[in-house]
């Protein structure tokens, strides 16, 4: 079983931006604890890009090569049609995540416009929305 997590703009960033909001934790941290949660379980592959077009591209890629994908796609969750169609697109499942509660905040981000055409969303747990991304995962194969 592989999941596949990828990671948009500015999530790089984790640990410096916004601590009040998104936490502490750094994206390596996020990533290590994603790797001991899935250790004997699941094949972890982690990526992040501050571009629209790797994110699409390797959703594109998904197929055949991952059993899931688990996104924060981050600002594009609520700006990008070409994600969504690349989610809507391929045949794996995807599960949308993020680290604070979008519906709670400002009114562009309670807007996903990828939340249709993915699996599900889980979203205002911090880092833990990332084992729980994991978990849903693992249901899903
Ligand atoms: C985020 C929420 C988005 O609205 C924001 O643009 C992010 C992070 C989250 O994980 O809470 O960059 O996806």
């Amino acid at each position: 079983m592989k999941v596949l997590f990828l990671n948009g703009p500015n999530l790089n960033l984790l640990g410096q931006r916004q601590p009040e909001i998104y936490g502490e934790s750094t994206l390596a941290d996020i990533e290590s604890g994603v790797r001991s949660q899935a250790e004997g379980r699941a094949e972890i592959e982690f990526r992040q890009s501050n571009d629209e077009g790797a994110l699409v591209t390797w959703v594109q890629e998904a197929s055949g090569q991952t059993d899931v994908v688990v996104i924060n796609a981050a600002g594009y969750t609520h700006t990008s049609v070409a994600l969504r169609d690349a989610i809507a697109a391929t045949d794996v499942p995807v599960v949308e995540i993020h680290l604070s509660n979008i519906h709670a905040r400002e009114e562009f981000r309670q807007n996903s416009l990828i939340a249709p055409v993915c699996c599900g969303q889980i979203c205002g747990f911090g880092t833990a929305s990332y084992m729980l991304g994991l978990e849903s995962a693992l249901t899903l194969k």
